[in-house]
């Protein structure tokens, strides 16, 4: 299936805001997660069926720390402290993937940041179940 584009402004934020004063991004914006640990965005995703999923995050991180956040998919980390390094400029967009296994049906993927830096700008995630029936936005 084709991948399916989730916006992280669209999603549920827990400490972040939305902004758009750095040029790149698509969508209307983009999150800004709070400088803290424990910042967090959540996409509720749609699969067609059970299965692998690669998840792709457009971020940037304008700072020369890597910002690592723990990725959950329903409610377990399935990638603990995935880098988000520096993209050179907070208008520098990049993108970082990770395989994980979605249920069919709604799943809940959560973003959060590890660090007292808080997580990268993240603009977008996309979402590829690699197989079966295509999958459609929440
Ligand atoms: C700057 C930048 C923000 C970024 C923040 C940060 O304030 O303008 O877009 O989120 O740094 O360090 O997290």
């Amino acid at each position: 299936a084709a991948p399916v584009q989730y916006q992280a402004e669209s999603a549920t934020i827990s400490n972040g805001l939305v902004e758009s004063n750095h040029a790149g991004f698509t969508g209307s914006g983009f999150v800004n997660y709070d400088n803290e640990v424990g910042s967090s965005v959540e996409f509720t995703v749609d699969a067609g069926t059970a299965g692998p999923a690669t998840l792709t995050f457009r971020f940037a991180n304008g700072q020369t720390a890597n910002r690592p956040m723990d990725i959950s998919v329903n409610g377990s980390v399935v990638a603990s402290q995935l880098s988000f390094p520096s993209t050179g400029a907070w208008t520098s967009w990049t993108t970082k993937s990770t395989t994980v296994t979605l249920n069919a049906g709604s799943n809940k993927i959560r973003t959060v940041a590890t660090t007292v830096n808080g997580g990268p700008n993240l603009d977008r995630i996309d979402v590829d179940a690699q197989s079966g029936t295509p999958d459609t936005a929440a």
